[in-house]
């Protein structure tokens, strides 16, 4: 399939610097944990957590929504939870994007009855023009509205998740 480039990893990269600055300076002195949630956020994550200079606890969580394809079911399931101790811990929620906003939904709505101190949205890709239920983005890389993206951690059916860059498909 055509694609066309729409985030190289340069600018990626030099974002993430910036993003991990913020988030330093944020939290300095507070006990926190970086959540990853699997699998598309996992090259930001890994990037993202090795640029933050305050010490740091990490996990991941695996929500999977139904279906492959182009479009999300709005359906979520947990396939793999957090194992360290949360409670009055500040996370900060690490997606690679942000399309209707339901998975996050559900993940903050199930974290939050475990009694962290806070909790935090840090999304690589905001993409508002699909959103169905509002999710506040505390720290987002990059706002897109075209396209159908795949590469660094995104996927279409499985595929194209190892690419370095972000395209978006031409179909
Ligand atoms: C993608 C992405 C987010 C979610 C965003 O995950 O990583 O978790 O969809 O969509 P939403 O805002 O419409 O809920 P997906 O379920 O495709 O799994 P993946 O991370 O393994 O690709």
């Amino acid at each position: 399939m055509e694609r066309e480039l729409i985030l190289s990893r340069k600018r990626i990269v030099s974002r993430i610097k910036e993003l991990a600055r913020e988030i330093s300076s944020d939290y300095t002195g507070k006990k926190t944990v970086f959540i990853g949630i699997l699998n598309g956020a996992v090259f930001f994550f890994a990037d993202l957590v090795r640029e933050v200079t305050i010490p740091t606890e990490i996990d991941f969580m695996r929500a999977a929504s139904y279906g492959s394809g182009m479009s999300s079911s709005g359906t979520v399931r947990f396939t793999k939870d957090v194992e360290i101790p949360i409670k009055d811990k500040h996370l900060i929620l690490v997606e690679d994007i942000v399309d209707t906003g339901l998975t996050l939904t559900q993940i903050v709505r199930n974290l939050e009855e475990r009694g962290p101190q806070s909790i935090k949205i840090c999304a690589l890709i905001d993409k508002p023009e699909r959103r169905e239920v509002e999710v506040p983005i505390d720290y987002c890389g990059f706002q897109i509205r075209e396209g159908f993206l795949i590469g660094y951690g995104l996927d279409f059916n499985e595929q194209y998740r190892s690419l370095p860059d972000i395209y978006a498909l031409k179909q």
